[in-house]
């Protein structure tokens, strides 16, 4: 019998096995459903899966891109197709989790990240499966463009005009999780910056426990270093990892032409991001803070600034879920009052040739490339990330132009060149 499954089979059974725990057992909840499962039945009006789900061939065909749903679920004895409908429903539980878990390592692989079907199979013979990892390899419901999507829809229904909600989204760039293109495993980070990153992946599990014994100062960092350094990528990705939805606060726009509204705005983007809890806040480039606060022209956009850092006082990740990201390039521009908002500053400092090498390593990776590493890194001194890339890029066109995709060190020795001759012409016009 076994190995003898129509293709898709072990589809069909995983749907059903799944949405026959989900309807059956309360405990279970969204963030227990695989994302293609639960995107599929997701409800954008209550932000939530609703049971109970019945599970249709055309369910099946759109979740796994399947075909011949019918015959595939018609050949297995413990489930029965309505001849007349196309509903497809599990007539015998214990046969259902019987047959899937004789289909070996295809089986497996999808148990093992499925919360739902791991939380069943962990008490089963010797599976070897568990609940907590299949949770750990599983995104969360908040992942999810459609529930970040939802979410944003209903805050804009608690506005009185379209407008208004208009001007907010504006103001903030909002992406779900799985639609973050960094990673940090696409980052090279110093010692300091993966402590931080485990210390905030800590706190955000244990934030009962912050909140308990009243320890409220956390969670608000600021990155600080020279450009190309990876501050924004880092924010990002740590969205990724933590899969919070990420706020981005597009603090250019406080000087639109919507600046009468700007304050008010303001403090509806720190509304929203509690609202999208748990989520990060992130505010790039947070020196504009300091240089409107020293200007002396615009009052209207000193009082926007004065509403930004209050609101930042009165967030928090104990209380609100929210984590607070800002960055910037010009540490020395900011004073005092802003500096103190912070629990935590975070540094971003140029790499050392060790980092460099392992930044290019990685960059390099997917590259057919021919080169010494070490020497390119001795070569760098001064350079950032982000200049790293630009010279591996350079490289790249230039080998592409001779209709080449092979890089060899020549090409990124010559790419550098190009790189210190271009800097050291910027210099000197601007000293000229
Ligand atoms: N430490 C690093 N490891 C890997 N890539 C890096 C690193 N720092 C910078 N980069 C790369 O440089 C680019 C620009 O980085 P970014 O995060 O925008 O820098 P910043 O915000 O500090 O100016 C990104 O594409 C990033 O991948
Ligand atoms: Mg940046």
């Amino acid at each position: 019998m076994m190995g003898s499954e129509k293709p898709g089979a072990v589809e069909v059974v995983e749907l059903l096995l799944t949405t026959d725990m989900y309807n059956r057992l309360e405990k279970l909840t969204e963030d227990d459903l695989p994302p293609h499962i639960r995107k599929h039945y997701f409800d954008p009006v209550t932000k939530s899966v609703k049971r109970p789900i019945y599970v249709t061939a055309e369910d099946v065909v759109k979740i796994y891109g399947l075909e011949n749903v019918k015959t595939v679920a018609k050949a297995l004895s413990f489930v029965d197709v309505e001849e007349f409908g196309s509903q497809l429903r599990l007539t015998v539980f214990d046969l259902g989790a019987k047959w899937l878990a004789n289909q070996k390592a295809k089986a497996l692989d999808m148990i093992r990240c499925n919360p739902v079907l791991a939380s069943f199979y962990e008490n089963y013979d010797s599976l070897g499966v568990s609940y907590e990892e299949a949770k750990r390899l599983n995104k969360p419901l908040c992942a999810d463009r459609e529930w970040i999507d939802a979410k944003v829809k209903e805050l804009c229904t608690d506005f009185k005009d379209a407008k208004e909600a208009d001007e907010l989204l504006k103001l903030v760039n909002i992406k779900a999780p799985e639609d973050v293109r960094d990673q940090l495993r696409g980052l090279v980070m110093n010692p300091d910056q993966m402590a931080e990153v485990k210390k905030i992946s800590k706190a955000l599990e244990n934030r009962e426990y912050l909140r308990q014994v009243g320890l409220y100062e956390i969670g608000k960092l600021l990155f600080v270093g020279p450009p190309g350094t990876g501050k924004t990528s880092t924010a990002r990705a740590l969205s990724n990892w933590l899969c919070l939805p990420l706020v981005e606060v597009k603090l250019s726009m406080i000087t639109s032409q919507y600046l009468g509204e700007t304050s008010k705005n303001i403090d509806k983007a720190f509304d929203l991001a509690k609202r999208l809890s748990p989520c990060i806040l992130f505010i790039d480039e947070f020196d504009f803070v300091a240089k409107t606060r020293t200007s002396e022209d615009h009052g209207a956009l000193k009082r926007a600034v004065n509403t930004l850092l209050k609101a930042i006082d009165e967030v928090s990740l104990v209380e609100h879920g929210v984590l607070l990201i800002s960055a910037t390039n010009h540490p020395q521009l900011l004073d005092y009052a802003a500096w103190r908002r912070f629990d935590k500053v975070l540094n971003f400092p140029l790499p050392d040739a060790d980092m460099r090498r392992m930044i290019l390593d990685k960059i390099l990776y997917k590259i057919d490339a021919d080169v010494d590493t070490h020497e390119l890194a001795e070569r760098t001194e001064g350079y950032s990330g982000s200049d790293l890339r630009l010279v591996i890029r350079e490289a790249v066109l230039n080998a592409l132009v001779e209709d080449r995709r092979k890089i060899d060190q020549d090409d990124l020795l010559r790419s550098i060149e190009d790189f210190d001759k271009r800097i050291s012409d910027y210099k000197r016009s601007v000293t000229a």
